[in-house]
């Protein structure tokens, strides 16, 4: 698209933009089994009120803005007081899980450096459970992650194997609760225990479970203990842009020992000919609208209506892996006891029932095999599921018995015996290849979804990093019709 030389009107604006919308996901209509987290028309005009009602003013700098940082305060100790964080605990507001991540692992190894200047080459220990955004963290902070393998069964992370990597190197060790792909929650009190004895800092990744979690456990849902208040935790993250059903944009790093952690954090710079940049988190110029929608979310929720969708979203998600269970052909992955889980299939094609689901409408998410993980497919139960469970259960299990009776077998039996041999050398001539496959049709790579997924599976996870980075390149270096 050129810049325009002349203004539009605001209707025909908003028309364009809201055409540009056919394409997406139909979240609205409970069919979308991640990224969207929808509490209902009445709960999504109040954030889009106060979103708007603060998207304006800038979180940049709190003497200009006070409002903003009340907000963040206020956000801060609600969630504080959610997660067991104690009277000393501080932090602050981001813009994602993500950026929650990246702050810990920032402030772990600045402590590091002015308190234990023996570390040179810091080492950041984790389950290969831990969400990615941990090794983002290391590629951008220059940190050694050392992973460490978890049950192969119940895909909880393994203290003896965290236990067993600890090196005079290591500044932080991880656990999640739950994790993103199998929710599974680690067992934190024996981590913690092992982060006592090694003076290591602990950072639990609450993103998906911080507003979760302290509900179900309120519930009486079997839930260990995973939170702040359990010895050894030092730090702990949790997202209100998913189960607190927040507009985007809204987390929080939080720090048990607030006073002696967040400063590390900080970046200061007065050292040119601007005004002072003093930022807490990674964003410098920040809307207050995350902020205040967060805010708003809160409290028209209180604890009440947040124990009412996670009772909501627990039966959903129970009546869902039952009939999982009953479906002979696809087994559920783990031990999971809240509503993100995954099952997978030793005799349907998971790629392929992802596809044709979506050619039902559902949005089902596949996962790569990887460790003792097979290729499967996630599920995040969210109140605007709930509602649909009965069409999406009967969906499913018309769609498994479809492909079962066709017994096509996994759709790589179908590959060209030159492309096998491509996988197993990981030839670049394969590279090549799936380039031209995945861009070869204008980006409507739809239809050829689970083929491209079966071959992505197959590859070394850097072969399919390199691969996907590239992809998604093009995808954005292509104008918009
Ligand atoms: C456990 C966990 N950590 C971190 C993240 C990253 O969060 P975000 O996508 O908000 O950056 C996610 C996202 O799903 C997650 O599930």
């Amino acid at each position: 698209m050129k810049f325009p030389e002349h203004g539009r009107d605001t209707g025909n604006i908003l028309q364009d933009l809201a055409a540009r919308k056919q394409q997406d996901v139909d979240w609205q209509s409970g069919r979308a089994f991640a990224y969207v987290y929808d509490a209902g028309p009445e709960a999504m005009q109040l954030l889009k009120d106060s979103f708007t009602l603060f998207m304006t003013e800038n979180g940049l700098d709190p003497t200009t803005f006070p409002s903003a940082m009340e907000l963040e305060k206020d956000v801060m100790s609600m969630a504080i007081d959610l997660v067991g964080g104690g009277a000393e605990a501080e932090g602050s507001f981001t813009s994602g899980g993500t950026e929650s991540l990246l702050l810990s692992v920032k402030t772990a190894r600045d402590y590091c450096r002015t308190h234990k200047p023996h570390i040179k080459q810091p080492e950041l220990l984790l389950p290969e459970t831990a969400h990615a955004s941990f090794f983002k963290a290391c590629a951008y902070f220059d940190i050694k992650p050392v992973v460490a393998p978890v049950n192969p069964h119940t895909f909880r992370a393994d203290p003896a194997a965290m236990a067993e990597r600890v090196t005079e190197n290591t500044i932080m060790m991880v656990a999640s609760a739950p994790s993103y792909a199998h929710g599974a929650v680690d067992p934190i009190e024996e981590l913690g225990q092992i982060a006592l004895e090694h003076e290591l800092f602990f950072h639990v990744d609450c993103c998906v479970g911080g507003m979760y979690l302290p509900f179900a456990r309120q519930l009486g849902y079997r839930i260990p203990r995973f939170d702040l208040s359990v010895p050894g935790v030092t730090q702990l993250s949790m997202d209100f842009h998913k189960w607190g059903y927040a507009a985007k944009g809204a987390s929080a790093i939080i720090y048990k020992n607030g006073a002696e952690m967040r400063r590390h954090q900080y970046f200061a710079w007065s050292g040119w000919t601007g005004y002072s940049v003093i930022n807490p988190t990674i964003m410098s110029t920040k809307s207050a609208g995350p902020v205040a929608a967060c805010w708003a979310i809160l409290q028209y929720m209180g604890r009440e209506g947040y124990l009412d969708l996670v009772e909501c979203t627990q039966s959903a998600s129970a009546k869902i892996r039952a009939a999982i269970t009953e479906i002979p052909q696809l087994y559920l992955l783990g031990e999971p006891r809240t509503n993100l889980f995954s099952f997978a299939s030793d005799e349907v094609d998971v790629f392929k029932l992802a596809a044709k689901m979506k050619e039902r409408g559902w949005y089902i998410q596949p996962q790569f095999g990887f460790g003792p993980s097979p290729a499967n497919i996630h599920l995040s139960v969210g109140a605007g599921n709930a509602t649909h469970t009965d069409a999406f259960i009967a969906d499913l299990r018309a769609t498994v018995a479809e492909m079962a009776a066709k017994a096509a077998g996994p759709s790589l039996q179908a590959l060209p015996e030159d492309i096998h041999l491509a996988l197993k050398e990981n030839s670049p001539r394969l590279l090549e290849e799936l380039s031209q496959l995945i861009a070869g049709n204008d980006g409507d790579i739809a239809g050829r979804m689970d083929y491209i997924n079966n071959l992505l599976n197959l590859m070394p996870p850097p072969v399919r990093d390199g691969l996907l980075s590239e992809f998604v390149n093009g995808l954005y270096s292509k104008a918009s019709a």
